[in-house]
């Protein structure tokens, strides 16, 4: 599988967010604590298995929101 593009809304600290994986083989990412870098991971991890770091889905709602959209 070849992950070409991820798309977030309101999940974890993300307000909307598109990232694009096309032609990416190896990535590193980096950045500041707390700045959403393992947030990126659990957006792989709940699109692809609907879990990640957190044991409950309402944990993945972005604080004040009401649902969360994650596209892969
Ligand atoms: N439901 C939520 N709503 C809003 N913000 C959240 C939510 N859950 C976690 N966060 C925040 O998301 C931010 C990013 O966390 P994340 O774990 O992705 O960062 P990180 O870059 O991996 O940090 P580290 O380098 O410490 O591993 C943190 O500041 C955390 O407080
Ligand atoms: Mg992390």
């Amino acid at each position: 599988m070849q992950p070409v593009r991820m798309t977030l809304e309101n999940f974890l600290s993300y307000g909307k967010a598109e990232v694009d994986l096309d032609g990416i083989q190896v990535a590193a990412l980096i950045g500041d604590n707390g700045a959403g870098k393992s947030s990126l991971l659990d957006t792989l991890l709940w699109a692809i298995y609907g879990q990640g770091r957190a044991p409950e889905a309402d944990n993945f709602v972005r604080q004040g929101e009401e649902q969360a959209l994650v596209e892969l």
